[in-house]
């Protein structure tokens, strides 16, 4: 993205142009920052060459897979759907994982017969279920009782979570798995998203490791992901590169001390691509109430529903008109009939013009992948800009006849 002639433009075209072209709204993704996040991280991780499984639950549009497993990444999923993209991507089954939570039986008869480990997260799911794992690899989801992550409803390692096994159900686990002849190869945790403290990681990871130590079959250790990107100028990022350094130094440490060949997997979402996607959305409306103005766009929480989830700070700009001189401190609002539907709350921004195509950043993640058709309104398309190339079209807006996909008739 950049700023010429006071416009937004993705290579060589403006974001006017773009939606002109494809529609509003639009997700545009940025085929250079992709390379660019992956890159900083393997760097980052280069001292323990982890496997980067991308956690797909982020973004999983197919190009975008496409993209990331010719960069040398495999797939964290969360859902037989997602194993069945990867799939479809090209992933090999034993490039992907499955953490899901709360499996039917139908979901882990698909994965295990797709040749692709699961993360046991519960104790039930082993215990309804202990008869399809009999002679198969496993791994487990450990609940390590550690408080990290930012929102709350991005804190997943804590004892009140439901995710993961706590320690006091380990053993149980390992029971059950000897009961069914399963063998147990890995140990898993996601502690949350927006990991901060490289504290919090390397403690967790220490748990993992000092579980594995009783265990000859486990080969590799995968502590998740939950890397913070800037949403806001002021935000604290990760710093990967500490993070990396840290987490590789303690592992091969470990490795070396109790002469263990360890793999490590890390599951990063969000770093890789939540910079590389921006939204794009056409102004509707412009209502000046006693103490506001609000400029009312064609999109909304439907199709990003960050900010109304997790009160999520995304930047706005006026892609049209990028600092004009009629700067003043709006509302962004969409058009779903939700109170809730706020994109941006006091934005200094050039006030908009109807028609005027406002941008939003760091849509990359959770963005597409957690829209709905609330409201009955379409999905977007998707756009990929490649360098020099003319802009590819990803994903197709919806049509209505989609609103009948799955009617009998
Ligand atoms: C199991 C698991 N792994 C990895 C991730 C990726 O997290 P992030 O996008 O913050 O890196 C998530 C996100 O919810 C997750 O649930």
């Amino acid at each position: 993205m950049k700023v010429e002639n006071n416009q937004i433009y993705f290579g060589n075209e403006s974001a006017a142009r773009l939606v002109e072209q494809f529609g509003s709204p639009l997700y545009v993704y940025e085929y250079d920052i992709l390379v660019r996040q992956y890159e900083r991280l393997k760097n980052a991780f280069k001292d323990s060459t982890p496997s980067i499984l991308f956690a797909c639950k982020a973004n999983s549009n197919i190009e975008i897979l496409k993209i990331l497993k010719r960069l040398g990444a495999g797939i964290d999923a969360v859902s037989p759907g997602e194993i069945f993209l990867a799939l479809h991507a090209g992933f090999k089954p034993e490039q992907i994982l499955l953490t899901g939570t709360n499996l039917t039986r139908d979901d882990i008869i698909y994965t295990v017969e797709n040749n692709i480990i699961i993360n046991i997260d519960n104790v039930s799911m082993l215990e309804e279920n202990g008869d399809l794992f009999t002679g198969r690899d496993v791994s487990i989801r450990l609940n390590p009782d550690i408080h990290s992550g930012g929102h709350t409803y991005l804190d997943t390692g804590h004892r009140d979570s439901k995710f993961g096994i706590l320690h006091k159900d380990f053993s149980k686990i390992i029971g059950l798995l000897k009961r069914h002849n399963a063998n147990l190869v890995g140990l898993h945790q996601h502690i949350g998203s927006e990991i901060t403290a490289a504290d919090s990681l390397l403690d967790s990871m220490d748990k993992l490791l000092e579980a594995a130590l009783a265990y000859e079959s486990i080969s590799f250790i995968d502590i998740g992901g939950g890397y913070k990107v800037k949403y806001h100028e002021d935000d604290t990022e990760t710093d990967i590169d500490d993070i990396g350094t840290r987490i590789s130094e303690r592992f091969n440490d470990f490795c070396q001390k109790n002469e263990r060949n360890l793999r490590l997997i890390i599951e990063p979402g969000k770093f890789l691509v939540s910079e590389s996607g921006y939204l794009l959305t056409a102004v509707q409306s412009i209502k000046r109430n006693e103490e506001k103005v609000m400029v009312g766009t064609d999109t909304g929480m439907n199709h990003l529903i960050r900010p109304a989830l997790y009160q999520a700070y995304h930047e706005i700009i006026n892609a049209s008109n990028v600092s004009g001189d009629n700067n003043e401190k709006v509302e962004i609002v969409g058009n779903m009939c939700e109170s809730a539907d706020v994109l941006g709350k006091d934005r200094q921004i050039t006030v908009p013009g109807i028609g005027d195509v406002l941008c939003i950043k760091n849509a990359g993640s959770y963005g597409y992948s957690m829209a709905s058709m609330y409201n009955a309104r379409m999905l977007p398309a998707e756009v990929l800009i490649q360098g020099g190339r003319p802009p590819r079209l990803i994903r197709r807006r919806q049509i209505f006849d989609d609103l009948f996909f799955l009617t009998s008739d």
